[in-house]
Order: structure tokens, then sequence, then C-alpha cells
């Protein structure tokens, strides 16, 4: 990879700005956890892996900046940071599950030394920053069967190396593809009202010198209609019991269309994706983001001032739409109820 999306410093996290790219290459360098948690919130890093990633390095610096011998304080304290990162956005879980990681070591009994804990906590953060990138290639090694050779494939949003420690969970699929030597197509939906296919995703595909063609999101039903797509393949948010999946809004009416199409529809993500606690998609919250990025485009406005607006930032698409999910244990096809949890278990 070229660049980075985040890194550990030691005493700062290093945050490449996505809501300035592909124009401007700017890191952010972030010295304490309330810096973090901005950035998360404002989206200078997103993507649900990536988030996870940022929220724990943004407990271990909290945790390293702490002045206390105290163990009890020390553990309130980052008790309450966890609970700060937790407030950041609401839809991905891989940020809860980064921060149930880290609170997991803050509630191990045996820890009761100040500065044994801040070992630990900036090791588990390394750890969920290692791990994610090696269940992306693994999860890029099990996917990229389902791409061949003359292929277009049909992404949404990004969930390239910029959405997680880096390589990507369905952009993953497609470097592994590539990688293996296969040729093939990727039209990219500009991904409205942020334009993270536009503006990332292409210029991921860019570097890789991936050959793409940007959309706008209401073209894919045309492309599909022509035969210019052979598969879907995008990342996730969150995914219920059921196999319901969250993901950046407009994934839904891709299903559909797909569906329609009798175009086949993956969703790439990591087992940390999964939320067993929900029985099914109904219950995943969704994110609701402020009217300027409705109403204004890349800082210019354009609608009338005073305009209503709406501005989920994900949807949900029904399990029934998913034709299998790539996960970094292998692919899991339906009943998904059923072979997400053997998966888990094994
Ligand atoms: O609002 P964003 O940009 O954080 O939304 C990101 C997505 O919807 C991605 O598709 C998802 O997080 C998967 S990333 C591997």
């Amino acid at each position: 990879m070229k660049f980075k999306t985040i890194e550990w410093k030691g005493d700062s996290v290093r945050i490449l700005d996505q809501r300035k790219l592909p124009g401007t290459i700017r890191y952010l360098d972030c010295r304490d956890a309330p810096s973090v948690a901005t950035a998360i919130k404002e989206m200078a890093i997103r993507g649900a892996p990536a988030i996870g990633v940022a929220a724990a390095m943004g407990i271990s610096l909290a945790a390293k900046r702490l002045r206390t011998d105290h163990p009890s304080i020390f553990k309130q304290k980052i008790e309450k940071v966890c609970h700060q990162m937790e407030q950041t956005r609401p839809t991905a879980v891989n940020l809860f599950w980064a921060i149930g990681r880290m609170r997991k070591i803050l509630t191990e009994t045996s820890l009761q030394d100040v500065s044994l804990l801040k070992t630990r906590l900036e090791k588990e953060a390394l750890a969920i920053f290692r791990e994610d990138l090696e269940v992306n290639q693994n999860i890029g090694e099990h996917g990229k069967i389902f791409i061949q050779h003359g292929n277009r494939v049909l992404t949404h949003c990004n969930a390239g190396a910029l959405a997680t420690a880096g390589y990507g969970t369905a952009l993953g699929v497609i470097r592994a593809a590539w990688a293996e030597g296969k040729r093939f197509h990727v039209y990219v939906d500009e991904t409205r009202p942020l334009l993270q296919g536009a503006r990332l995703t292409a210029w991921e595909l860019v570097q890789e010198k991936i050959p793409c063609t940007v959309i706008t999101d209401s073209m894919a039903g045309l492309l599909m209609k022509e035969g210019k797509i052979n598969l879907v393949l995008v990342g996730a948010d969150r995914i219920a019991r059921n196999g319901d999946t969250a993901n950046k809004i407009g994934t839904y009416s891709l299903a559909i269309l797909a569906n329609y199409h009798h175009l086949p529809f993956y969703v790439a993500a990591p087992l940390s994706t999964i939320d067993f606690s929900l029985p099914s998609g109904k219950e995943i919250p969704i994110e609701e983001r402020a009217p300027q990025e409705v109403t204004h485009l890349q800082g210019k406005r354009i609608t009338p001032s005073g305009i209503q607006t709406y501005n989920p930032a994900f949807d949900v698409t029904p399990s029934s739409l998913i034709e299998a999910m790539i996960t970094e244990k292998g692919i899991i096809r339906k009943p998904f109820i059923q072979n997400l949890k053997k998966t888990l278990r094994t």
C-alpha cells in the first residue's frame, strides 16, 4: 500500500484525513483521545474496521497520558474514554467490538498495576490493527474465486484499505483476484452524499492500476440491464444474526437491482462485523447525519435554503438478497442463521 490509513506513533495516532482525498494528502496527528474521537465522528477516518482500530488506539493514548498510580482511578477514567468512543458513530459494530476488547483488559482482575495496564492496552490496540490486516488478506484469498477473468464488478462506497487497517474487505477481494492475474473491470458507485466511491475507492483502484469506471449511484440499474455487470461486491457495517446487513446508504437498492437482474450480490466482512445480539436487521441502529451533507456538495449549497432533508448514512439489506458472505474463515452461504453461528464457533 502506498499510504497508511492509520499509524500508531507511540505518543500519537497518525490518521490520513479522508475528507480531503483525493485532492489533498493530509495527516492528522492526534495526541489525545478526544481528537481521535473527533476524527471518527467527523469522518476523517471512516469505514467499520478502521474506526474500531482508531478507537482502540485512542483509548491506549488516553491510558498513556493518565497520571495516576491508583488502578481503580485509572480504570474509571479509561472506562469514561471507552464510553466517549462509543458515542462517535452508532452503526458499525466493529467500533464497539474493538472497544469491548480494550475494556476486557481493564476488567481482567489480575491486572492491578497501572503501568502493566498501560502496556497491555497498547499491545491490544496494536493487535487489533495487525489482526485486521491479516483478516482482510484472508477475506481476499477466500473471495477471489467469485471474480472471473473478463468480469465487470460493481462496488459501492469504500471497503478498501482506507476503511480498514489496510488492504480492504470488498476491495481486498478485488486486490487478491487482480494479484492472481485475473483481468477484469470495476464499476464504482460514486456513493452520495459523501462520495466515498468517487473519491476513495477510485483513488485506491487507480493506484493499483485496476481498470475502473465511476458511475453515479442511479446508473447501476441501467448498467445491469445492459448486461454490463456480472456481480456486486460490497462491505458491511453490521450483520445481524440472521444475515441482514447494514452498509452504506444505497446498498439495499443495489441488492434489489441485482436480484431483479439475477446477479449475485456478495458481502465481504470480517467476523467482527457480525452482531449476534441482534436477531435481525430491524434492530441495527442507523446513523442519521447532518443535513448539510445533502444540501451541500463539497462546501457548496446545491439546494434551496430552508429545504427539508433526510440523511440516513446506512441501510439494511435483507439476507434473502445476499448470495454469500466472504469472511476470513471462508464463504458463508444460506441458511445464514445456522452457518454464521457454525463459522464463529470453528
Ligand atoms: O460512513 P462510512 O464511510 O464509514 O461507511 C463505510 C461503509 O459503509 C463501508 O462499506 C463499510 O464500513 C465496510 S468497510 C470495510
